[in-house]
């Protein structure tokens, strides 16, 4: 029987762990602190800085199954995938790695035995590349392990030497090349049918030689390692006895799955394979922090959601489908990835809002294609089209792509460019950006940190910067930064913000306004009130009641994390945090609002551990170990292999390098303040601590006190006070309108007793007062339906305006327009005015010359009539 791909990843992790390499978990697909990289590509990322000597860890050997993205960065599939064999936007890739332990020979040992031996692939069907002046290893693979040289094949270009990107590490490879047999098109590496699908490589083992440069130089690593990394879904093809990588178990079971939701039955459908491939990258993509967007990561993982809808929609998808899919996803490789399972949830309702937003606009862009397509004389979409359908309906550039590739057609991408670029500088022309000249430092310095238990301290200054460059000294009245030995400053990081507080030196002291990381150095920065040099000592004095708040806050976040999770579900994880000295703020995930009385719940469960006044305890441990013991983690950050693991009693127990209460009952009182959404299935709240909660409820009680005195009852009458008052206002207001319309009804019978007759026409002229002039036109139509026939004139002064209206029964229109009437009059007063000819209305600003105006009707009407 065959071996599952779960079965095949087992296998490879028992091999090298049987020959002493660690285990080590796959990183997220986020790469941190990189950004030279957008997505995890393969499985030495997380190695990086290990190959390059300034990460240590207590291992020499390890194992891997990698998540990997290849889509929007550098290394770019998503076009490809639905059309090959085997380009996908998400893999695993299996590796071993040796950090200056073994090297070539037992590396490609180690590879050979394990495809040959423990999975029992006939020798005959593998061949190597190695790179064109690699005598060495050409030698191992020829004497050591047999290889006709006939089948070891020298590669001279860039292919048989791996980089990771522009720089960083690199060094020549060796790859080992996998035969599908000559029922097959293609030809052995190097050769012009190269491309064909026959030979497919399997493994690349890279010996890590050199840091590349920026500048392109190689610089000798610290000491020759290895790194190689192997296709899982393609070795399963292999075993699996299947061509395309698409037909192994995972890919099959996704794509039937896929096909009952959308409601397809052609298994074979390109389109299946599409959604079958991205539902495995968005959903890690989405378990690994990233939410879609319209800018890097997010935007790409936008892309892929959407070019999944089109292919779901293009089968016939009668509605939303693709979050549907996660469930299978999480059958497939929940049991590898738990994390997949545990963000199960949050995954589906981030892929719906995605898919529902989108959805929306879908159908009328594709038609806006399809008519579009059908016009087309050549065999070119213009670019500014595809520029309207990515701006209006959210179609990105590869969707538009996508359609117009299944029918043999291109977009003007230059157009396209053109468009965009147009469109760039107008919204830029609204931006303006000041120079930041911080963005571009950095710094070689170490500064040992000092703060866990001191807040003061004696240390040299080692580095100063001005305006982004390095200087020997600052002046009195400088901005800049100061770099130290050692510092008890704590900087800016796992969300707690930077310290404050002074430099002192004889002369004076430099103010430290924030403290942030440079690299692997603090960097404080501020401004000198005297000068500084380097190689000046500096007493170092952190604003401590500050940092005391800023502790409280912290601890308090733990204490919120657990609590949260008691309360709500494992699924809570944290998505994110800022703790500052006046209030901290917790983001989490969580698909619904948190109710008032699970708020409640969570404060008092915080505030029961704040009494129960628990001591801080902070351990050094490996990161393996900590884990084990069940120390939370933030998924998706990278931490250091030796790990400070913080807990408060057996209640929180947490990764952490910020600052901390020594006991709970530091904290003193929890309150939160507020609690809301923001973003797909992720939640804020906002919490205070210490003085600040006693404050805050302090102020919520003298509110009260203030308006119960106001109501002249006490404050546990308040509600009920004010519910009566509520009661009350209501039925005056009722009574108010009642009143009112009594009133209006009597005014319009005293106006009719003053109308008088004009030419045989019934005439009424009337100022009125305290009418609303939103009353008029309501009594102008009851005066004309009383009297029948005739014309009525209305005028009400306020401070500095009058407001008038005419109206005039339809009998008498043709001779008299009440539009004209009204700005007879309105001229008069200073306005102007209109509306119907029998119903018109005007406002005015010379209220003294009202009387005048009003006068002069009759005069006027005895002309019109
Ligand atoms: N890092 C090597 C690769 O990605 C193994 O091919």
């Amino acid at each position: 029987m065959s071996k599952t791909t779960a079965e095949i990843r087992n296998a490879f992790f028992e091999y090298f762990q049987r020959h002493n390499h660690q285990l080590v978990a796959s990183s997220s697909l986020v790469p941190h602190d990189d950004p030279t990289l957008l997505f995890t590509n393969a499985g030495m990322n997380q190695f990086k800085d290990v190959f390059l000597g300034s990460d240590k860890r207590s291992y020499s050997r390890a194992v891997s199954s990698q998540r990997c993205v290849r889509a929007g960065g550098k290394h770019n599939d998503l076009e490809n995938v639905g059309y090959t064999a085997r380009h996908h936007t998400f893999f695993e890739m299996l590796g071993n790695f040796s950090f200056g332990d073994y090297f070539k020979t037992d590396a490609i040992r180690f590879a050979w035995t394990f495809l040959t031996e423990e999975l029992g692939l006939p020798k005959e069907k593998l061949l190597v590349t190695v790179y064109s002046e690699d005598d060495e290893a050409f030698d191992i693979w020829n004497k050591e392990i047999g290889i006709p040289a006939e089948k070891i094949i020298r590669i001279s270009t860039s292919d048989n030497f791996w980089s990771m990107g522009d720089t960083g590490p690199c060094g020549p490879c060796s790859e080992i090349f996998y035969d599908h047999g000559e029922h097959i098109w293609g030809g052995p590496p190097g050769s012009p049918e190269e491309d064909g699908d026959r030979f497919i490589e399997i493994w690349n083992l890279v010996f890590m030689q050199f840091n590349r440069q920026a500048d392109g130089t190689m610089e000798p690593l610290p000491k020759p390692s290895i790194d190689t990394g192997m296709g899982l879904e393609r070795i399963s093809a292999i075993l699996q006895n299947v061509h395309s990588n698409y037909e192994i178990d995972i890919f099959q079971n996704l794509i039937a799955d896929a096909a009952k939701i959308v409601g397809s039955s052609d298994l074979e459908d390109k389109s299946l394979r599409v959604i079958a491939d991205h539902i495995r990258s968005c959903g890690f993509l989405i378990c690994d922090g990233v939410m879609p967007s319209n800018e890097g990561r997010g935007y790409v993982l936008r892309r892929i959601i959407r070019r999944a809808v089109r292919h779901g929609n293009k089968l016939g998808a009668k509605d939303i489908f693709f979050h549907k899919l996660v469930a299978s996803l999480v059958a497939q490789m929940g049991e590898a990835y738990p994390e997949l399972r545990e963000q199960q949830a949050v995954v589906e309702k981030v892929l719906k809002v995605e898919e529902e937003q989108f959805s929306r606009t879908l159908d009328r862009g594709m038609n806006i294609l399809n008519e579009a397509i059908a016009q087309m004389e050549g065999d070119t979409l213009p670019g500014d089209l595809a520029f309207k359908l990515y701006d209006t309906y959210g179609f990105p550039l590869d969707l538009t792509n996508d359609v117009l590739r299944e029918k043999s057609l291109k977009i003007d991408e230059a157009g396209f460019e053109q468009a965009m670029a147009e469109q760039q500088k107008r919204s830029q022309q609204a931006s303006n950006f000041g120079a930041d000249y911080n963005a571009m430092l950095k710094s070689e310095q170490i500064s040992d940190f000092t703060g866990y238990d001191q807040e003061q301290g004696n240390a040299k200054i080692v580095e100063l910067f001005k305006e982004g460059n390095a200087v020997a000294s600052l002046k009195a009245g400088d901005e800049g930064i100061v770099i130290l030995d050692e510092t008890p400053f704590y900087a800016e990081s796992g969300g707690q913000v930077g310290d404050r507080g002074v430099l002192q030196i004889a002369s004076g002291q430099f103010v430290v306004q924030d403290t942030v990381k440079l690299g692997k150095a603090v960097a404080h920065k501020g401004l000198a009130e005297t000068s500084l040099s380097v190689g000046d000592s500096v007493a170092t004095l952190v604003d401590s009641e500050r940092r005391q708040r800023i502790k409280l806050n912290h601890s308090a976040t733990h204490l919120v994390h657990a609590a949260l999770r008691q309360v709500l579900g494992s699924h809570v994880n944290q998505k994110g945090s800022l703790v500052e000295p006046d209030k901290f703020r917790f983001d989490f995930s969580h698909l619904e609002a948190v109710s008032k009385q699970e708020l409640r719940e969570i404060e008092a469960i915080v505030n029961q551990q704040i009494r129960a006044n628990n001591p801080l305890d902070t351990k050094l441990m490996d990161l393996e170990e900590a884990k084990a013991s069940g120390a939370m983690a933030l998924f998706g950050e990278k931490y250091d292999e030796k790990v400070r693991v913080v807990s408060m009693g057996d209640f929180s127990v947490e990764l952490c390098g910020g600052t901390h209460v020594t006991r709970t009952g530091d904290i003193g009182l929890f309150k939160i303040v507020s609690e809301g959404g923001i973003a797909a299935g992720v939640r804020r709240i906002e919490a205070i601590t210490g003085q600040a909660a006693v404050d805050y409820t302090q102020a919520a009680l003298d509110t009260v006190a203030k308006i119960a005195d106001k109501l002249k009852t006490d404050p546990a009458q308040v509600a009920d006070r004010i519910e009566g008052l509520t009661q009350q206002q209501k039925s005056l207001e009722k009574e108010i309108d009642q009143l009112k319309q009594k009133l209006a009804s009597q005014a319009g019978n005293d106006l009719i007793s003053k109308i008088i007759e004009i030419k045989g026409t019934k005439v009424l002229v009337s100022e009125l007062e305290g009418v609303e002039p939103k009353a008029l036109r309501g009594m102008v139509d009851d005066l004309k339906n009383q009297i029948g026939s005739g014309i009525i004139f209305l005028a009400v002064k306020g401070d500095a305006k009058v407001n008038l209206i005419a109206g005039v029964t339809k009998d008498l229109t043709s001779q008299v327009k009440a539009g004209d009437l009204v700005n007879f009059v309105a001229q008069q007063v200073g306005g102007k005015g209109g509306g119907r000819p029998d119903m018109a209305q005007a406002g005015g600003t010379q209220p003294e010359n009202l009387a005048v105006g009003l006068k002069s009707i009759s005069t006027w009407l005895e002309d019109s009539l």
